[in-house]
This record gives C-alpha cells, sequence and structure tokens, in this order.
C-alpha cells in the first residue's frame, strides 16, 4: 500500500479557550493525487492547512506529512524539514509580491532555503517556464504584471522551493474566466506530473473536473471522505452542508438523465452523453 502524505489522528485546534476550530479530525491525503478540501466557510479549511505546514501545532492528536509526526509538543526548530516538504499558496498569494523583479521574488524562497545566487536563479527560472511565463517577463516589476500573471509568479516562488505537497488556497479566487482557465489547466499538468496537491475550493465545478478525492469539513469536523462522483451522488448530504453540486449535475437532473452511468459530473461529460444519445436516436440512415 501507499504511505499517504499527509495523515490526521485525532486532530483538535483551539485558537483560544474553548474556540475549536477542529474538532477530532481523522482522514489521510493520498501521495500523488489532488485531493479538493471543501467545506462553507468558517469550516476550518485554512486551519487544517495550516496545520499542515507547521504554521500552526496542533492542540490535540496528530499531524504526520512524509513520515513526521507534528503534535503539540513540537519544537519549532524541528519543523523545518517539514517546511522544506510543503508548499502554501496562500489566499490572494500575489498580495506577498515584493521584489523589484519577477525573477528576484521568485528566487527568494529558494535563497532562504540556502541555495547560492546560481542555484536559486536555475530553480526560479525553471519554476516561471513551468507556469508558462515568458522570459521577456522576467525583469519586469511583477507590479507591471496582469492579475492571472502576478498569481503565476507567486505560485513559481513557491514552486521553486521544489515541495512534495503543494497547498492551494482558492487558487482562482477573483481572477477574470482566462486567468481562471490557464491556472486550472496548469494545476492539471503539476497533478500530471504526480505532485501531491491539496486544493481548497469553493467551486464544486472544480472539485468535479480536477479532484481525484475530496474531503468535507462542516463546524470544524470531516463530514466526507471519498470520490466527487460519491460526493454528488449525494443530494441531502450536499444540502445539510451548504454545498451546491456543479451545474451539469443539476442539469442532468432536470433532463431526468439520472439514469446515466457514469452520472455526468462535468459539461463536458454531459454533452458528450447527449451528443450520442442524440446520435443513437436519429439514426444515420
Ligand atoms: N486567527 C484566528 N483567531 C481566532 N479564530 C480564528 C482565527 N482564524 C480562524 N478562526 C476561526 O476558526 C474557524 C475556522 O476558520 P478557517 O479560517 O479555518 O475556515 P475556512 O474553512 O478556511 O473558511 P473560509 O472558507 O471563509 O476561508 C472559524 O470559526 C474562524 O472564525
Ligand atoms: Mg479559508
Amino acid at each position: 500500500m501507499v504511505e499517504p502524505a499527509v495523515e490526521y489522528a485525532g486532530l483538535g485546534f483551539a485558537y483560544g479557550a474553548d474556540r475549536w476550530a477542529l474538532r477530532e479530525l481523522s482522514t489521510t491525503i493520498p501521495a500523488g493525487q489532488l485531493t479538493a478540501l471543501i467545506g462553507h466557510t468558517g469550516s476550518g479549511k485554512s486551519t487544517l492547512m495550516e496545520l499542515t505546514d507547521g504554521l500552526l501545532l496542533p492542540t490535540s492528536g496528530t499531524v504526520t506529512v512524509f513520515g513526521q509526526q507534528i503534535t503539540a509538543a513540537t519544537k519549532k526548530k524541528e519543523l523545518a524539514p517539514l517546511r522544506k516538504k510543503v508548499g502554501f499558496v496562500f489566499q490572494f498569494p500575489e498580495h506577498q509580491l515584493f521584489a523589484d523583479s519577477v525573477l528576484a521574488d521568485v528566487m527568494f524562497g529558494p535563497q532562504n532555503l540556502g541555495a547560492n545566487p546560481t542555484s536559486a536563479k536555475e530553480a526560479a527560472t525553471a519554476a516561471l517556464t513551468r507556469l508558462g511565463l515568458p522570459a521577456a517577463l522576467f525583469d519586469r516589476s511583477p507590479f507591471e504584471l496582469s492579475g492571472g500573471q502576478q498569481r503565476r509568479v507567486a505560485l513559481a516562488g513557491v514552486l521553486a522551493m521544489n515541495p512534495q505537497l503543494l497547498i492551494l488556497d482558492e487558487p482562482t479566487a477573483g481572477l477574470d474566466p482566462t486567468g481562471q482557465a490557464e491556472l486550472l489547466s496548469l494545476i492539471t499538468e503539476l497533478k500530471a506530473q504526480g505532485l501531491t496537491i491539496i486544493m481548497i475550493t469553493h467551486q464544486m465545478e472544480q472539485v468535479a473536473r480536477l479532484a481525484d478525492t475530496v474531503r468535507v469539513l462542516d463546524g470544524g469536523q470531516l463530514v466526507f471522505a471519498g470520490t466527487p462522483a460519491d460526493l454528488f451522488a449525494q443530494p441531502d448530504l450536499l444540502a445539510a452542508h451548504h454545498l451546491t453540486p456543479p451545474a451539469a449535475v443539476t442539469f442532468a437532473k432536470q433532463l431526468d438523465w439520472a439514469a446515466a452511468d457514469p452520472q455526468p459530473l462535468t459539461a463536458a461529460t454531459l454533452a458528450a452523453q447527449l451528443a450520442k444519445q442524440l446520435k443513437g436516436g436519429t439514426g444515420n440512415g
């Protein structure tokens, strides 16, 4: 059996006396897959990811990341190896761009981890290229770029540190439709390259399209762990946790298409099923 990338066991976290943001949470994050972390606002998603990156320590229970166990008693200096393995792209990461040039900004992370200027530059160039940013932009100020480009520079800054686990907190929030589509195809590529990814999202279309597996939080507790297909086949569970199914699921239901196998989760799958049916219906001679 493949070792999970992350294992949470009886995990609890309180921001202060009796202000519990997470309670008794136990689940795993598989390696080499994209896990969607969903749940309505305040359910504990960002808190769980901050525990995964060692930014917060558990109040109770454990977090084990690539074999390293973190508990309430873990010392700060023990977290350095964890920070190297986990790349956390915060919400609106472009707000943290600061350097005079795109290249200098992306080099900052590797240099901070001890890389010399030559290898930091190599890592930065590789990450920017991986994210489709043309070399002509490397010497520009990051503040002259479009929102979508700035987001990609910020993501490159994390990838340049070569993480084994990439955490994305609402990666497409605030981008225009083109920027969103570009970023989603980049995430699809990173996933295809075998990177372990946890993506927080409020968009069920993204869950349907990208996620191998889903974890749902509500009130700081885990209420679902399974595949997108299993999740979207349970309308009552979705409603109970304030989640709306992807448009394709709702549309298929309106068409009384529920009997289709597999249940269409994306517009593309539904369209393909409808096209097949229509062709079958008209015949060809
Ligand atoms: N720094 C903090 N101090 C005190 N309470 C906090 C702090 N950060 C979060 N909380 C509380 O912890 C709970 C979980 O918050 P968290 O930010 O993890 O939720 P979330 O699922 O990421 O929400 P969203 O979808 O809005 O980003 C909420 O009740 C929130 O009010
Ligand atoms: Mg959050």
